[in-house]
């Protein structure tokens, strides 16, 4: 029997876009700045290829501009570099993303290195995780995570003091998931595949967030009663008809039975992350321009 609330990721999603397109239209006609958004794909990757098509829409649903950069799979490192040069200096330009995985002669960090910091919208450069992890002003919190945190907060009223555990520790997902919870005054735990007893860790949360590419791999009887679960994993798993189907790292059926509150997979983090690219724009444009963002979802 389904007991928690189903985070729905889909309306949530809306409530932000609605505001970053008030958000758009206001620095339109107050300050006469139409923002734009620079996405750099590389390569043939079909999974890639969606997610920049529909950042692309996303972009255009806003009224922001999107600048799409197609690169052929071979192109050389220097030729990318010199790109991300050139949208850096592009005054039409707020906001530079580049869909990662790219192929292996090319390095991600030295991408991610070139990015202008003010532009990196994604707030995957060392200066944007540095303010993230010391908690100074100013940082580019990641979109995923920054999604996250969005649900957690619909759901959690204070979270001051709640025992969270991240499950994952990747660079764009889980730390920074989890610098987030502690600078809310949660009790943090990152568990990872060295985690002893990762059961017993997850039955301690009060926030339990998954983020580890592991099909259902959150039972039931992991979750503390009544917790708030987000799962951030998207996994491509065979049906019994042959076909496939998108799941989570967490069992959602088991979950739904003893969750206070669980994120469906489709439909829970990923809208949120695509909203949380568009609400970065704007946030990156108006400090660019020396503007106070505006409050968004
Ligand atoms: N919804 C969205 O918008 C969105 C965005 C980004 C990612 N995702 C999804 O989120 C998931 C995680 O992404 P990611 O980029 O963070 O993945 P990642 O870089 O592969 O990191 C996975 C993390 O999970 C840990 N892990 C793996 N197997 C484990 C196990 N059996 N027990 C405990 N920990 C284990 C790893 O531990 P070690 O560090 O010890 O290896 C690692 O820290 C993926 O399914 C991805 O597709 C979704």
């Amino acid at each position: 029997m389904t007991t928690a609330e189903i985070i729905d990721g889909r309306r949530l999603a809306d409530e932000v876009r609605g505001t970053v397109r008030n958000a758009v239209r206001n620095l339109k006609d107050g300050h006469q700045l139409d923002l734009g958004l620079a996405v750099v794909l590389v390569g043939d990757d079909a999974a890639s290829a969606v997610y920049v098509r529909n950042k692309g829409k996303a972009c255009e649903d806003s009224g922001i501009r999107s600048f799409e950069h197609r690169l052929p799979a071979d192109v050389r490192e220097e030729d990318v570099l010199t790109l991300i040069a050139g949208l850096n200096a592009d005054d039409r330009v707020h906001g530079i993303l580049v869909q990662l995985p790219l192929p292996p002669q090319i390095s991600a960090e030295a991408v991610i290195d070139a990015i202008d910091p003010a532009k990196d919208v994604d707030g995957f450069h060392i200066i944007n995780t540095g303010r993230l992890a010391i908690g100074t002003a100013g940082a580019m919190v990641p979109c995923t995570p920054g999604g996250c945190l969005i649900m957690i907060k619909k759901h959690v009223a204070d979270l001051a003091g709640q025992r969270a555990l991240v499950l994952g520790r990747s660079n764009i997902v889980g730390k920074p998931i989890a610098q987030l919870l502690l600078a809310e005054n949660c009790t943090v735990t990152m568990a990872h595949s060295k985690t002893r007893d990762l059961a017993d860790e997850c039955r301690r949360a009060d926030i339990l967030v998954a983020a580890v590419g592991r099909p259902r791999m959150v039972a039931g009887d992991w979750i503390k009663p009544g917790a708030t679960v987000i799962d951030v994993g998207i996994n491509r798993v065979e049906t019994e008809d042959g076909g496939t189907k998108l799941v989570g790292d967490v069992d959602f059926n088991a979950a739904a039975e003893v969750a206070g509150a669980v994120t469906p997979v489709p439909g829970g983090v990923g809208p949120m992350t695509i909203a949380c690219l568009l609400r970065n724009t704007v946030i990156a444009a108006c400090r660019q321009k020396g503007i106070e963002p505006p409050a968004m979802g």
